[in-house]
C-alpha cells in the first residue's frame, strides 16, 4: 500500500510537471494550479487515502507528498513570474507613445537633420570639456539664493555699497529682500566650500539674473561659469597661468589673456580678465573699441573673509576664483553684434552654428 501510494505521488508529480510546462499563459497557470494542487486534485485524493496508513508509513508518504507539492508549487511560481514579466514588457511596448515632434528647418537635407543645441549650450559644453581636461570638476548650484550666499558670505554685509554692482531681482518669499535670483555664480563658491574640505578644483556653469534692460551686450537672464581653486600654496601666478592656459585651449593659440587690477568684495587682490579681441586679432576694431582687448569677466585671490565665512583657515589655505559670461564668450568668439539674437529663435541665425 505504501509503495503504491509513493508511486502514485511520483506519477502525479510527473504529470503535474508536464501540465505546468504546457501552460501557455497566466490563465493557464492559474487553472493548472487548481487542477494539480487544489482540493479536488488527484494529489488531494492521495492525501485523503493516507488516513488508513500506520503512523510510520503515514509519515513517510506524507513527507513524499509535501516534497512533491513543494516542487510543483515552485515550478508554478517560476512559470507565473515568467508570464508576468512577458506581459509587462508587451504592455510597455504597446503603450509606448512617441511624443517627439520632428522639426525640420528650412534647408535641411533630410528628416535626420533635425537641429542642434543652442549656441550658448554648445559653448557651455565646450567650456566644461576644456576645464575637465585641465583637471577641474564640474559642479552646480541653485538659481534662487538667500542673501547670505549671494552677498553676505561673499564679504558683502547688508547695505554694503558693493551690492550696487549687481542689479538684484528679489523674490516675494519670506522676509522682504532675503531671497533672490542669483546675480552671479559666485554663491556656489560658498556651497562648494561648505560641502567639502580643500583641495577644491571646480568650475560651475549656470544661469544668472540681473535687473538689466536687454541691449546688444546685456541680457537680464544670462550664463556664467565660475571657477574655484582652494589648496595649499595657491598663488596669483597659478591664477594667471590657469586663465592663460584656458584661453589658448578654448580660443586657439593666437588668443592670449591679460589681467588688469579691479575690485570685487570677495577677492583680494582682484582683476579683470581680458582676452585678445578675436575679431581683429588684437589690431584694434569697433568691437574692442580700438584697444585690441575684450573683457570677459573677473577674478582674484579668495578673500580671507570669505574663508572665514565657511570656516576654512586662511593661514593654511589660499585660493583663487574667476567668473565670466558664457553668452558673452559665445558672442565674442562668433563675432555676434547683438546678444539678443541668441534668444530670438530665428532659424536663419541658429542654423549657422
Ligand atoms: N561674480 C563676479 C561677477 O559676476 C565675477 C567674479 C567671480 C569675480 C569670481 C571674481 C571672482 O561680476
Amino acid at each position: 500500500m505504501t509503495t503504491d501510494l509513493l508511486e502514485e505521488i511520483h506519477a502525479l508529480e510527473a504529470d503535474g510537471r508536464r501540465r505546468v510546462e504546457a501552460a501557455a499563459g497566466l490563465d493557464d497557470v492559474r487553472a493548472v494550479e487548481t487542477a494539480v494542487l487544489g482540493r479536488k486534485s488527484p494529489l488531494a485524493k492521495v492525501s485523503a487515502a493516507m488516513g488508513g496508513l500506520a503512523a510510520a508509513d503515514r509519515r513517510q508518504v506524507g513527507q513524499a507528498m509535501q516534497e512533491a507539492r513543494g516542487r510543483l508549487a515552485t515550478l508554478l511560481e517560476q512559470r507565473r513570474a515568467a508570464f508576468e514579466a512577458e506581459d509587462r514588457e508587451r504592455r510597455i511596448r504597446e503603450e509606448r507613445l512617441d511624443l517627439t515632434e520632428i522639426m525640420v528647418h528650412p534647408g535641411a537635407a533630410s528628416v535626420a537633420d533635425r537641429g542642434h543645441l543652442n549656441l550658448v549650450t554648445q559653448t557651455r559644453d565646450e567650456l566644461e570639456d576644456t576645464f575637465i581636461a585641465m583637471g577641474f570638476e564640474v559642479a552646480e548650484g541653485p538659481e534662487a539664493e538667500t542673501d547670505w550666499y549671494n552677498f553676505e558670505a561673499l564679504n558683502m554685509p547688508p547695505a554694503h555699497p558693493a551690492r550696487g554692482m549687481w542689479d538684484t531681482l528679489y523674490l516675494k518669499l519670506g522676509e522682504p529682500e532675503t531671497i533672490l535670483l542669483r546675480t552671479h555664480t559666485s554663491p556656489v563658491q560658498i556651497h562648494l566650500m561648505e560641502a567639502q574640505k580643500p583641495p577644491i578644483y571646480a568650475v560651475v556653469p549656470g544661469r544668472c539674473y540681473r535687473r538689466d534692460t536687454p541691449d546688444a551686450r546685456h541680457l537680464p537672464v544670462f550664463h556664467q561659469v565660475e571657477g574655484l581653486v582652494v589648496d595649499h600654496g595657491i598663488t596669483f601666478g597659478d591664477l594667471a597661468g590657469t586663465i592663460e592656459a584656458f584661453t589658448t585651449a578654448f580660443f586657439g593659440p593666437d588668443i592670449h589673456s591679460r589681467l588688469r587690477p579691479s575690485y570685487f568684495p570677495f577677492t583680494e587682490p582682484s582683476a579683470e580678465y581680458e582676452v585678445t579681441c578675436p575679431i581683429c586679432a588684437g589690431a584694434g576694431c569697433r568691437t574692442c573699441s580700438g584697444s585690441g582687448w575684450i573683457e570677459l569677466g573677473g577674478c582674484g585671490m579668495v578673500d580671507p573673509n570669505v574663508f572665514g565665512a565657511v570656516g576654512i583657515d586662511p593661514e593654511e589655505y589660499t585660493g583663487f576664483a574667476f567668473g565670466f559670461g558664457i553668452d558673452r564668450l559665445a558672442q565674442v568668439r562668433q563675432g555676434i553684434e547683438d546678444m539678443r539674437i541668441l534668444l530670438d529663435n530665428d532659424l536663419r541665425f541658429l542654423t549657422q552654428f
